[in-house]
């Protein structure tokens, strides 16, 4: 069955920073989008395709707007969504006060599915399509967020939070039950439709090396699901690493050490890395959740995102609620610019927003599968409103180049510019 979209259309080929800008992306200003049976199937100029389209076949227009890929997520927790916003402390303070008795409740898996439910509208209305997203370490967690996941048929990546200790005894698992508990859900859930598992040792500090090993057994048992975690978020975190794992070479090494690296590995923040790390990042082809928001809400620093690209590590962007403040990617990429202003460093819009879709898929191993309309990849996409608030409407009208409508989209855009969210081809 085919559905057909017309409007001007973007979507990223390559990496910016990699090739030369124009390689780099398809801009079409009056494009057509072609979707058969929820996967595309054509991208053209409207003028070119529109001839050759059977006269009864309904034409979706959307008129003054961007239709891009959906957003990608590559680091959010779905249990902190009700603890968003808690005030004045940084990451170990931050975790004891406030997230570890708020993530007690997702024993409950009629808890979990009603937090998985307001959760995931609030993605979609933001624009975001895909994420790899923690639960809390119970098997409830998972199972919920999941179940809610495969009703909307949305493609999600989650997992049970492994952590045996450094935390409050209600909260933690063992290296077996969490290794048992794991496989259960992965025999469960992972490639059913369109959800897959994430191994998720919840970092360092929580977890025995007895736990980080069954986790790398875990892993190795089963190459194709994830691993997920944090590293090198706060210096007092570091610290404390070096003093848990003295026989390791820095933090990266606690997890190579237990064989935690590679294609389908996830670090969150990595605000603090040696060039080693990141060397080593590159070198296993794991990749980093670059998350703005929560770097700056927690005051843990401002990524180095020309350190990760010297080494050729995979960034993507990640919202981390609830140390992030928003779900809206377009926020995120605002709060990413003004990161590295910071460090003196500028980032393009191509890049953002090439970091929020071909980017995070890439970084999730998903090329080809999301990210951008290139042919078969599923048709998760969205429509960005240049109109939907004053302010950006007045400012657009004095805009010329794409360049800088993006630009804009990013420093002034939220949820309330995304005017539309299609998942496998239909309106949500
Ligand atoms: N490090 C360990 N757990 C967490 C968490 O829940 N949020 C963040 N931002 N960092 C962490
Ligand atoms: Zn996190």
């Amino acid at each position: 069955m085919l559905k057909v979209y017309r409007g001007e259309l973007l979507h990223f080929l390559a990496d910016p920073a990699k090739v030369e800008l124009e390689d780099s992306y398809q801009y079409i200003e009056d494009g057509l989008l072609i979707i058969k049976n929820g996967l595309i199937e054509q991208v053209g100029e409207a003028s070119e395709l529109l001839p050759t389209l059977d006269s009864n076949i309904d034409v979706v227009h959307y008129e003054n707007g961007l239709i891009m890929p959906g957003f990608i997520d590559t680091h959010v927790h779905y249990p902190q969504t009700e603890m968003i916003a808690s005030y004045g402390e940084q990451l170990l303070e931050w975790l004891e006060n406030y997230t570890f008795p708020f993530e007690r409740k997702f024993s409950d898996l009629e808890h979990g599915k009603k937090v998985a439910e307001f959760f995931l509208t609030q993605l979609l209305d933001a624009g975001t399509t895909t994420a790899l997203v923690f639960g809390t370490v119970h098997k409830e967690s998972v199972d919920a967020f999941f179940s809610v996941a495969q009703q909307k048929k949305l493609r999600m990546i989650c997992g049970k939070v492994l952590m045996d200790q450094n935390c409050p005894d209600y909260l933690s698992d063992t290296a077996q039950s969490g290794y048992d508990d794991s496989k259960a859900l992965i025999e469960k859930w992972h490639k059913k439709d369109r959800l897959q598992y994430a191994i998720t040792p919840r970092f360092a500090p929580t977890c025995s090396s007895e736990q980080l090993n069954k986790a790398g057994q875990l892993l190795a048992e089963n190459p194709s699901v994830y691993l997920h975690t944090h590293l090198s978020e706060n210096k007092d975190e570091i610290a404390w690493v070096n003093e848990l794992f003295p026989d390791s070479d820095g933090y990266l090494d606690v997890y190579d050490k237990s064989k935690l690296l590679g294609r389908r590995s996830v670090f969150a923040h990595g605000v603090h890395l040696h060039d080693s790390e990141c060397q080593r990042l590159g070198e296993t082809d794991s990749a980093i959740a670059f998350c703005p928001s929560s770097n700056l809400f927690l005051g843990s620093g401002l990524f180095n995102l020309q350190q990760a690209q010297k080494f050729d590590v995979n960034v993507g962007y990640g919202t981390d609620i609830g140390a992030g403040t928003t779900f809206s990617m377009l926020s995120t990429l605002n709060e990413g610019y003004k990161t590295q202003q910071l460090r003196s460093e500028k980032l393009s819009p191509f890049q953002s927003f090439y970091l929020a879709t071909l980017g995070g898929a890439i970084a999730l191993d998903l090329e080809g599968t999301i990210g951008n309309f290139s042919k078969g990849a599923e048709a998760d996409f969205i429509v960005l409103d240049y109109h939907a608030t004053p302010l950006m409407d007045r400012r657009m009208q004095h805009c010329t180049h794409l360049s800088e409508k993006l630009f804009i989209l990013s420093m002034l855009g939220d949820e309330r510019h995304v005017k539309a969210t299609h998942i496998m081809g239909e309106r949500i």
